[in-house]
């Protein structure tokens, strides 16, 4: 089984972990896959990357039975939808055995404001009841959902930059890549004179720092909802969880 290679589906700390982690324990065919959205992503200390989508479920059920993939763990972003609901098709069609690692959400604490949008709409939608600055902490992706929010000045933050044909008029971009401690949020909150935040509610440490900024400086929160994942799917919220599955496929 070890020879074999374990597919993992990336971008999250979490993913990079799981590879050397795997890698020290003696796996030795572990590989990372990114989407390329990223030109410069953050890598594995060991192991093997690929990079670029597959061309959709039936593109990866082909390079599972083609590299002989003996399992297949989806630590992609919790955001990352469409490819979670691949991953889950791609293991039923080759009966390849498939685990979610899936990064807790935060959760709202004494003192924070949130705001639930179901979607980026509907989120811009909602801008106009919370101040004149905001802060798209979301990546780059969906920002032209905000672009005919006019009235309003942006700071957007992102490792990219954003396309300048859909991102919102008024804004100003800064590139960044975290991790991001709560003391410099709050100074950048600050600084901006940001009246309130749009964020995922992507979970862990690395991002956290806005939300007890945003709490410190009272702030408003639009928390946008994670999307929805396949119902059925076997689920670990630890990189420890995810390793004693590996472990036990491995010796079965
Ligand atoms: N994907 C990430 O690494 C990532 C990281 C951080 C945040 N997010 C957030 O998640 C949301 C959706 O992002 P998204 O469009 O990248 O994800 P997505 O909607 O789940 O994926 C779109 C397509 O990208 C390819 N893809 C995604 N992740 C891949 C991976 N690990 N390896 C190979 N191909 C992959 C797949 O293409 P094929 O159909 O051709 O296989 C997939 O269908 C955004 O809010 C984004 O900010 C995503």
């Amino acid at each position: 089984m070890a020879a074999r290679p374990i597919l993992i589906l990336g971008g999250t700390g979490e993913a990079r972990t799981l590879v050397e982690r795997l890698v020290q324990s003696g796996y030795r065919d572990v590989r990372l896959s990114l989407s390329g959205a990223t030109r410069t992503p953050a890598l594995p200390g060991a192991g093997k990357v690929r990079t670029g989508g597959f061309g959709g479920t039936q593109g990866l059920a082909d390079y599972l039975t083609r590299e002989r993939v003996a399992l297949l763990i989806d630590a992609s972003h919790p955001y990352a939808a469409q490819i979670t609901f691949h991953a889950h098709a791609a293991a039923q069609q080759t009966g390849l055995p498939l685990l979610r690692f899936n990064r807790p959400p935060w959760s709202k604490q004494a003192g924070d404001r949130w705001i639930a949008a179901a979607s980026h709409q509907q989120a811009a939608q909602m801008l106009p009841g919370y101040g004149m600055r905001v802060f798209l902490a979301i990546g780059r992706k969906e920002i032209g959902a905000y672009a005919n929010c006019r009235d309003r000045s942006f700071l957007i933050r992102s490792i990219e930059q954003p396309d300048p044909d859909t991102a919102p008029a008024r804004h100003r971009w800064i590139s960044a890549r975290g991790p991001f401690d709560a003391a410099d949020e709050a100074a950048l909150l600050r600084k901006e004179r940001i009246d309130c935040l749009v964020t995922k509610n992507s979970g862990g440490n690395a991002t956290y720092g806005k939300i007890a900024a945003a709490r410190l400086l009272g702030l408003p929160v639009v928390m946008i909802d994670r999307p929805p994942a396949p119902p059925d799917s076997t689920t670990s919220t630890t990189i420890d969880d995810t390793l004693a599955w590996v472990r036990q496929q491995s010796s079965g």
